[in-house]
């Protein structure tokens, strides 16, 4: 059971005080009759709550895609760095924290969630969900590199990387530089820099397109987010 001011406000109706008019001017109906208590209990399991005629259910959980910009880390608090966590403006911060980790300097897809049950699915090293990203790196990626990188390669575990798919290479001889798609399917600390650097190369820009079933929506800007539409988060619950 929760308050029916914190339930409207975690379902961003509105500010806590702004939810507390609303209720207090008739507005709200809770099982069909109206309520002008803001302090009542509700169970937000069952209750019907309806706000100006339209019905706001209860989600618990939110879920986020950032593009993030660079120069952000991945984590909920930090003393010395912004985190992924202060982009998203919400009335009430439900717990969100990022699906697993991008370097400080890596940008694109983020998962910002407060589903915990989702995130250790998307994180298991089980899973061996798929990774997408759009690198760039001085040196030149050849038909070898993309080889081994299928293979595997040794960069200082236990065991080699799972195999991996590099596509779209495009190279500058000129300027000594590439680019290419990876898709990994784990996520092992520093994993992308790591691999090029074993292929003698260096990563100059990473950036992240997709995640699992969730692909980096192409018009969100550096920076931007949104919520993830019922459809991407039915895809990722599955
Ligand atoms: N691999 C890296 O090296 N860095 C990232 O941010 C993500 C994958």
């Amino acid at each position: 059971m929760i308050r029916l001011d914190k339930y409207l406000t975690e379902m961003s109706v509105g500010s806590r005080s702004s939810v507390k008019k609303l209720i207090r001017s008739g507005r709200v109906l809770v099982d069909g009759k109206e309520v002008t208590r803001p302090e009542t209990k509700v169970d937000e399991n069952i209750s019907q709550i309806v706000v100006d005629g339209r019905e706001i259910s209860y989600n618990k959980y939110e879920y986020y895609m950032l593009n993030k910009p660079q120069g952000y880390v991945s984590a909920t608090t930090d003393k010395e760095h912004k985190t992924v966590v202060d982009i998203i403006e919400t009335s009430e911060k439900k717990d969100l924290f990022p699906v697993g980790r991008l370097d400080i300097d890596t940008e694109g897809l983020l998962l910002i969630t407060n589903n915990g049950e989702l995130a250790h699915k998307l994180l298991s090293p089980k899973k061996h969900v798929k990774k997408r990203y759009y690198v760039e790196v001085s040196g030149i990626l050849n038909e070898t590199d993309r080889r081994k990188v299928k293979e595997g390669l040794d960069i200082g575990e236990e065991k080699l990387t799972l195999p991996a798919d590099m596509s779209d290479i495009k190279t500058d001889m000129e300027r000594g530089v590439s680019s290419c798609i990876l898709t990994i399917h784990e996520g092992k600390f520093h994993q992308v820099k790591r691999m090029m650097k074993k292929l003698g190369k260096t990563v100059t820009y990473l950036k992240r397109v997709s995640m699992g079933a969730l692909l980096l929506d192409e018009d969100l800007k550096c920076g931007e987010y949104r919520r993830l539409t019922d459809e991407e988060v039915d895809k990722l619950l599955k």
